[in-house]
């Protein structure tokens, strides 16, 4: 990590502003992406002047374009931008049902192929998906449909990006920024259902999260693979 960039699109909360911490913590510098200009200004000012930042929007290829234009180089990214409706197919419009592949689908995909020319010959990439991808615990086709295919673009890209290394984290529900937006009472009765359908009976937190995401940094003879730090949910 030391003397490192780490991009972080979507970084100036939840799991990728606890990973910007480590990262920064091991002496890196990072960049971090985001919509909202007070956030990230507010996520950055926290890390201090190893940090920067750029807005972007992922849904927006010519913001991507622009964000990377402006970052010198990629050693590591990490792109958990993405904001999307879910639900189930009987009630959702089909532009809800589209929306987690408009933005965490194709946002990652579009992000990857947008910093390949920044990215550095020993170059990882860490996608975002989500524990749904294996086991739905809802009525979300769409979104169950999309994370299952965010861990096959993460093979598809080790495949065809090699040397550079691409793998997978696939969280449960994690207590933290995402799930503090939410109403109190859904929040607290998908937190009692997820810690009773999980091993370790418990939602997980950012932190957890964000030590997957600095292993799969690291571990260099690691490609193609998706982590799940889910308390053993996939498992119950
Ligand atoms: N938390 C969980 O329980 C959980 C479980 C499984 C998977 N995940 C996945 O983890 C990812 C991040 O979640 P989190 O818990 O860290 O929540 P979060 O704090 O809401 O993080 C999402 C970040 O992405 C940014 N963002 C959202 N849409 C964007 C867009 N179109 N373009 C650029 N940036 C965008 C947000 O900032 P702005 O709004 O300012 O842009 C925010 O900083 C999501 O993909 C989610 O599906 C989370």
């Amino acid at each position: 990590m030391n003397g490192r960039t780490v991009v972080i699109v979507g970084g100036g909360s939840g799991i990728g502003l606890e990973v910007a911490r480590r990262a920064v913590a091991a002496g890196a510098r990072v960049v971090l992406g985001g919509r909202t200009e007070s956030r990230l200004r507010g996520a950055a000012a926290e890390l201090g002047e190893a940090a920067s930042w750029h807005v972007v929007d992922n849904t927006d290829q010519e913001s991507l374009a622009a964000f990377f234009a402006a970052v010198d180089r990629v050693d590591h990214l990490f792109t958990p931008a993405a904001s999307y409706t879910v639900g189930p197919m009987r009630e959702l419009s089909d532009e809800e049902a589209h929306s987690p592949f408009v933005s965490k689908f194709w946002g990652q995909y579009h992000a990857v192929r947008l910093a390949l020319p920044k990215l550095a010959p020993d170059a990882s990439i860490v996608l975002m998906s989500g524990a749904a991808s294996v086991r739905p615990p809802a009525a979300a086709p769409a979104y169950v449909a999309c994370n299952a295919a965010i861990e096959g673009l993460g093979r598809g890209l080790a495949v065809e990006l090699a040397p550079i290394r691409v793998n997978v984290v696939s969280p449960g529900t994690i207590d933290g920024n995402l799930w503090r937006q939410r109403p109190e009472e859904v929040r607290q009765a998908s937190f009692a259902q997820y810690s009773a359908q999980n091993l370790l009976g418990r939602p997980g937190r950012e932190g957890e999260v964000a030590e997957a995401v600095m292993f799969l940094f690291a571990a260099t003879y690691t490609t193609g693979s998706t982590l799940y730090p889910d308390g053993g949910y996939a498992l119950r």
